[in-house]
């Protein structure tokens, strides 16, 4: 497998257009991904999140443009990308008659890996999941299944990961768990998109923040600039910084810009 040189993204999404039937689901998407960054494609329920997903981890193929994953064309190089990347679907995957390290042996022995039980429990470690690991999935809390389901998808240590819908049915604990996971990941080089629908998710994680919204991106950048595209509600005693979430509102037009300078003067006035 070769290198991509430091400087390519490690993904490059070009034009995707995706339909089901009469459904226009992708209408033209554009982002690049930096390798080693955590990238967020924010978007509601239904937006193409998945789909996109899906036609970046070889399992659906696009109507029209073209994407490229850690420099292999998605479906010229579709072996190549399924060897550079691990895919968290929304629904965790985790068997669970088996215990948490029985999962981890399995995916080890599918890949062909030397020492499969070793692989299981460095991971278990690092995953937190020593003392749990003799025991049935089926057993584990919300938060541990997500944790083992992450641990499945990191054997073979892919270069690039993608998390649809991480943290999407869990409590706050475990959410804040799978962050510092992923934070991890990214830390160590590891490029990671992961979807979501919460707003915080993307703020706490990522590098870099796309909305999909009506099949594009209608903005893509940092934390910083998309609040920049809002400007801060100044009342006379108190400034309040416009939230992702805000932001986000704004652009899908479920509330426009003055509603949410209204809604943070609001905010203002009641403190
Ligand atoms: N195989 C399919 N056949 C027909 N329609 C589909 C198929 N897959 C997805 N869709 C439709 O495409 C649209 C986008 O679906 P997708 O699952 O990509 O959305 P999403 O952004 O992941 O949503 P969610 O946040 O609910 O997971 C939806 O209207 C969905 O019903
Ligand atoms: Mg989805």
């Amino acid at each position: 497998m070769s290198t991509p040189t430091a400087t390519a993204p490690a993904i490059r999404v070009q034009g995707i257009e995706k339909s089901f039937k009469d459904l226009q689901v992708l209408r033209g998407v554009d982002f690049d991904v930096a390798a080693g960054s955590i990238f967020a494609l924010l978007g509601s329920n239904g937006a193409g999140k998945t789909t996109l997903v899906r036609i970046l981890s070889t399992l659906l193929k696009a109507d029209a443009g073209a994407a490229s994953v850690h420099g292999f064309d998605v479906v010229a190089s579709a072996g190549d990308v399924r060897e550079s990347i691990s895919l968290t679907g929304q629904f965790a995957a985790v068997d669970e008659v088996l215990t948490g390290r029985e999962n981890l042996v399995l995916v080890a022995r599918l890949r062909h890996l030397k020492n499969p039980g070793g692989i299981a429990d460095e991971l278990l470690t690092r995953f937190a999941l020593t003392d749990a690991g003799s025991r049935r999935a089926g057993t584990y809390s919300g938060g541990m299944r997500r944790r083992l389901d992450i641990a499945m998808s990191l054997i073979g240590n892919p270069p690039i990961i993608f998390l649809d819908e991480p943290t999407t049915g869990l409590d706050p604990q475990a959410r804040k768990e799978v962050w510092q996971t992923v934070k991890t990941l990214a830390g160590q080089g590891t490029t990671v998109l992961l979807t979501t629908q919460y707003l915080d998710e993307a703020e706490h994680l990522a590098d870099r923040i796309a909305i999909l919204h009506e099949g594009t991106i209608i903005q893509n950048g940092t934390l910083a600039e998309l609040k920049r595209l809002l400007p801060a509600a100044t009342v006379e005693y108190v400034e309040k910084q416009p939230s992702l979430e805000d932001v986000f509102l704004a652009l899908t037009g479920v509330t426009g810009p003055t509603d949410a300078a209204a809604a943070a003067q609001t905010e203002g006035e009641k403190r």
